[in-house]
């Protein structure tokens, strides 16, 4: 019976300044049991940022971890600077021996600290921030690197949701454990990797056998008969996830959706389960006052079976009044047209040969630090196109796009709004469509699966 935790939300050490420290420590995240972690602020997940819109915000990070770190604002549109590209590094405090630029001369190494500036010009939304550093982001953020950063503004504020404790940010990672209670990452082992075309350990990136969220196996969280709107992440690091409630609610789809990773959608769409792939975020209203006040509901996950079937309960604890609504109209989203881009660019997420070993590609190219394979036009409109072999969460940084078209058809039901992430299946075709505007700079563009991305299936883009 492990209640739900909510993560602490950070407290400002000067107005519209943060200071964020990574570091080792352990947790107990099973009961009675130990685990040692790499966390901001020692924790797992990491403090909850709550920023502002339009109000330019600072995180100081200190990096007191024996490798070097690069913090990434996911979904913030954020100056190249300050965007964690990979080998922007902050090397650790103590001395550290490794090598650092990887023949990427316009690498910004900072030496323990470095100062991320925010300036949140972007809509309110549930954004994260995790570890980015070159070739090993997957193992630093299965170590804890990770935590909500959520922006606030005030059209947002203006509506009825549920908010408060009705509103509930909900992390969901896997881990596996080893037996001493440390988490169990498969070693970066060149041998596993070697023979090409033949199924791997980890070819689908690295899974674990529990469910966490916000840090907690399976835990359980006292709710009201009312309304409540759930924020969810998957920030796992290869897991795909289809939420459904169980038992269902006797009328209707369990889920109202009314955001995704770009804040609010224009309407509220209704869903019977929600399919989340890595770093997508999917903001969605439970209306559990249409269950008997009594009632344990189970969110379960239709990929999983055994422990990973199922992600958490909510127990339904006592009516109480509910003034909240879902209004009809949430919010307003450009719509881009296809007549209003310049370019077209097409991008191949598949595995391929590095050398003789086998690698996660992007047009057949491994992540290649500072090399652009674009460089959009400030200010311009560009269609990708992506073609993939298996499941690639594709993530691009500085913008947020809308999907066009999935599969030569409609976008698919998770599709709508502003994205940052969009979960390609195997053999489906992708296109989005975006203004590539804010700032000029390098940024990279990637599969979100953190296995595929360390492997390669990364690339920069530069805009002009
Ligand atoms: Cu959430 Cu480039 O990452
Ligand atoms: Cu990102
Ligand atoms: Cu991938």
């Amino acid at each position: 019976q492990v209640p739900l935790r909510v993560p602490r939300v950070l407290a400002p050490v000067a107005p519209d300044r943060y200071e964020l420290i990574a570091r080792e420590a352990e947790a107990e995240i099973l009961p009675g049991v130990r685990t040692p972690i790499w966390g901001y602020d020692g924790t797992f997940p990491g403090p909850t940022i709550e920023l502002r819109r339009g109000r330019t915000t600072t995180v100081h990070h200190r990096n007191d971890l024996p490798v070097p770190t690069v913090v990434h604002l996911h979904g913030g549109r954020t100056p190249p600077e300050s965007d964690g590209y990979p080998t922007d590094l902050v090397l650790p405090t103590r001395g550290w021996s490794g090598g650092h630029s990887r023949h990427d001369p316009a690498a910004r190494i900072a030496h323990s600290s470095r100062d991320y500036v925010f300036p949140l010009d972007q809509r309110a939304a549930l954004l994260w921030y995790h570890d980015h550093r070159m070739d090993f982001t997957g193992p630093a953020v299965y170590r804890g690197l990770a935590g909500f950063a959520v922006v606030r503004d005030d059209e947002e504020d203006a509506l009825p949701l549920p908010r408060g404790d009705r509103e509930i940010p909900l992390l969901i990672t896997d881990r596996a454990f080893a037996a001493d209670g440390s988490f169990a990452y498969p070693s970066l082992d060149p041998s596993l990797t070697r023979v090409p075309g033949v199924t791997e350990p980890y070819t689908g990136g690295v899974l674990g056998d529990v469910i966490l969220v916000n840090g907690a196996p399976w835990p359980v969280h006292e709710v009201s008969a009312t309304r409540h709107r759930l924020r969810l992440l998957n920030a796992s690091n290869a897991r795909r996830y289809e939420l459904s409630l169980d038992p269902p609610p006797p009328d209707g789809p369990a889920f109202v959706q009314i955001g995704s990773d770009g804040g609010l959608l224009e309407r509220p769409v209704a869903h019977g389960s929600l399919v989340l792939a890595p770093a997508e975020r999917l903001d969605a209203v439970v209306d559990f006052g249409r269950y008997p006040v009594g009632t344990e509901v189970t969110l379960v996950n239709r990929l999983g079976t055994g422990t990973t079937g199922h992600v958490m309960r909510f127990r339904v604890a006592r009516r109480d009044r509910d003034d909240t609504a879902i209004p009809p109209r949430l919010s307003e989203v450009e719509r881009l047209d296809r007549a209003q881009a310049t370019v077209t660019r097409d991008f191949a997420f598949r595995s391929g040969l590095l050398g003789d070993r086998h690698g996660w590609l992007i047009s057949g190219r491994a992540f290649d630090a500072g090399h652009a394979v674009a460089r959009p036009r400030l200010g311009d409109v560009e269609i990708w196109r992506f073609v993939t072999d298996l499941h690639h969460p594709i993530h691009l940084h500085l913008v947020h796009f809308q999907v066009l078209a999935r599969g030569g058809r409609e976008p698919g039901p998770y599709d709508g709004g502003l994205k940052d992430t969009v979960d390609l299946g195997p053999g489906e075709a992708v296109e989005v469509i975006t203004r590539f505007d804010g700032y000029r700079g390098r940024y990279v563009f990637h599969c979100h699966n953190a296995e595929h991305e360390d492997m390669g299936m990364m690339a920069t883009f530069d805009v002009v």
